[in-house]
């Protein structure tokens, strides 16, 4: 297989692949991914960033080759740098030492080489050394600063700062799950970039959230962050000019939020449809923003992303054999999942439902919110089907639960 590799700057090469067809990853749908890899050319040492994974060894490996027929070097990379052990960017590490030099050095974190035996079982022959924040490495000309970066998005991952260039490869944190031909943020609407590298945080990083915080403050005051030129994460494009990105981080991992409600409901005879629609309508009266989902029809990771921004959600679910219409627990289950009190947003919720004769919806997701640490603030439990005072009511609630949240 023949596949080039990207300059990115003077000896910095992105040598990753393309994996087109990837519909799924971490449970959540994406419309094809890449998995970054970077190839640096020092002076003395070459170093290889990150990995790939599996079934993508041979496109990557014609890119790595290509990478050094544009340098005109031989094939040999002295220097191993692992951000994280996650199998997306871990995968082929072994096989690419032992193509390239198995007498290479290594540099990961501490947990990173843990993680690494762990999952592959055949690391622990190998001399890996374990670096963090305030390491450094010559490579002849250049410098690899190493960064910790734990939670962001796991509890091994790491960043690599190449000094002189100002590039930051950050591995999962500001990464985007999408598949293109070209490689740069400029090469698309950054409108897009920014919408999909918000559905990555939400359902990949919110959880890390106070790490993130941290983490900024401290490249902030050591000046680290003003030494940042690009930013090279280890999916999707890469941030050529890091302002935005840095931006929404900041935002989302501090709970920004805008005047926005997420509505989401599941419906069994279209009851608490007629619900979901009619809160909508008073949401709107008020002037804020609405997005709706209907969980037969769509996926728990947009209903997610847009949560993330907003500052309420109005929930909704039939009852059934006294318990919410069970399709809703899967949404559910992601809201528990991903922590957004983490991030420091209050988000008010708002639980409707349609029952046939004793309830049970309301009172369950009620004490399920609250775990996930949302606040609710009204429900409406409904008898079989709302007529027009109860739809009244219903607008009435999603107009109430605008003003709630209108600063
Ligand atoms: Fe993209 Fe945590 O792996």
């Amino acid at each position: 297989m023949k596949a080039k590799a990207v300059k990115m700057a003077d000896g910095v090469y992105w040598v990753g692949v393309i994996h087109w067809h990837s519909r799924t990853f971490h449970g959540y749908g994406i419309p094809g991914t890449t998995y970054n890899a970077y190839l640096v050319f020092g002076e003395e040492k070459t170093v290889l960033i990150d990995n790939v994974y599996r079934g993508m060894f041979e496109q990557f490996d014609a890119r790595v080759k290509d990478a050094f027929e544009q340098e005109g070097k031989e094939f040999k990379i002295d220097v191993f740098v692992q951000n994280h052990s996650e199998m997306d960017h871990s995968t082929f590490l072994r096989q690419t030492i032992e193509e390239y030099n198995p007498d290479a050095e290594i540099y990961a974190s501490a947990n990173c080489i843990k993680f690494l035996e762990a999952q592959y079982h055949n690391f622990s022959d190998l001399e890996m050394n374990a670096v963090a924040t305030g390491d450094e490495l010559d490579i002849g000309g250049r410098t690899l600063k190493f960064i910790s970066a734990p939670m962001l998005h796991w509890p091994d991952s790491m960043f690599t700062l190449l000094a002189e260039e100002g590039i930051l490869f950050s591995n999962d944190a500001f990464g985007q799950h999408v598949a293109h031909s070209k490689r740069f943020d400029k090469d698309y609407s950054i409108d897009y970039l920014l919408r999909e590298a918000q559905k990555y945080y939400a359902n990949l990083v919110t959880l890390g959230s106070p790490m993130l915080r941290m983490k900024l403050d401290e490249l902030t005051n050591t000046g680290l962050i003003n030494d940042i030129k690009m930013i090279a994460p280890c999916h999707g494009q890469i941030w050529t000019n890091p302002g935005p990105i840095v931006e929404k981080y900041s935002e989302w991992g501090s709970g920004v939020c805008k005047d926005k409600i997420t509505v989401i409901y599941d419906t069994m005879h279209h009851s608490t449809e007629k619900l979901a629609y009619q809160i909508a309508e008073g949401i709107m009266s008020e002037g804020v923003e609405v997005e709706l989902y209907f969980m037969q029809e769509d996926g728990p990771d947009d209903v997610i992303t847009d949560i993330l921004d907003s500052k309420a959600i109005a929930l909704g679910a039939p009852t059934m054999m006294n318990k919410p219409f069970p399709r809703i627990g899967n949404m559910m289950y992601w809201l528990d999942c991903v922590n957004f009190k983490g991030t420091g947003s209050e988000k008010n919720a708002l639980i409707f439902s349609s029952k046939g004769w004793g309830g049970g919806a309301v009172a369950k997701l009620q004490n399920d919110l609250e775990a996930a640490g949302f606040t609710v603030t009204d429900t409406l439990d409904v008898l079989f089907v709302p007529d027009e005072d109860v739809m009244a009511e219903a607008f009435e609630k999603g107009a109430e639960l605008a003003r709630s949240i209108k600063e």
